[in-house]
């Protein structure tokens, strides 16, 4: 049996929740990540994912300016790396120079690969779609990397940005 409620009290039954970091770089070079609830693997010939990013957010200039972006799979270590990239905006903090988190360049594309994270997607901008109060960016992945010593992804389990692994 079905009961009809608002959105919001529906919505809320999506835990656990997959994030991913995407980074790309902007006008001055500056690598800015920022984290991500709202993404997808969008085609499997070619490889294709999608993030969904807030129209307002500095992401937005920073993946227009550059063109492409690396999708992260961070480790369950990594939340409050983040849970930090997800709380200030590259518009006012170089997110890279006050939050110590291991880089490394990407092979394929300008930007960077988080060392610590299960996985690393290097994407190149293949189109995108206005979605009400986001922008849906779909990237083709030119480059895949993961981490050899393993490593469980992290998830949001539950509202507030309650950050943990999934068995
Ligand atoms: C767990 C988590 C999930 C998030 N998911 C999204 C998302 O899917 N889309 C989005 O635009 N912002 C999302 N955010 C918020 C952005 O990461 C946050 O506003 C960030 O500071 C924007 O950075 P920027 O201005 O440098 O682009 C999320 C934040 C957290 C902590």
């Amino acid at each position: 049996m079905q009961k009809q409620v608002d959105y919001s009290g529906a919505v809320r039954t999506k835990y656990p929740e997959q994030l991913v970091i995407a980074i790309a770089k902007d006008k001055d070079g500056r690598a800015n990540p920022v984290t991500l609830g709202w993404t997808m693997i969008a085609s499997g010939k070619p490889p294709m994912m999608a993030i969904a990013v807030a129209s307002k957010h500095y992401s937005v200039e920073c993946i227009n300016n550059s063109k492409c972006f690396t999708v992260v799979f961070p480790s369950s270590e990594m939340a409050d790396a983040a849970l930090f990239f997800g709380s200030k905006s590259g518009r006012s903090v170089d997110k890279f120079a006050e939050f110590d988190c291991a880089t490394e360049p990407g092979k394929e594309i300008d930007s960077v690969l988080l060392t610590d994270a299960v996985a690393n997607f290097e994407c190149t901008l293949e189109s995108q779609l206005p979605a009400g109060d986001h922008i849906i960016f779909v990237g083709q992945v030119v480059c895949s990397h993961i981490n050899t010593a393993g490593g469980k992804r992290l998830y949001t389990v539950g509202p507030g940005h309650k950050l943990g692994a999934c068995s």
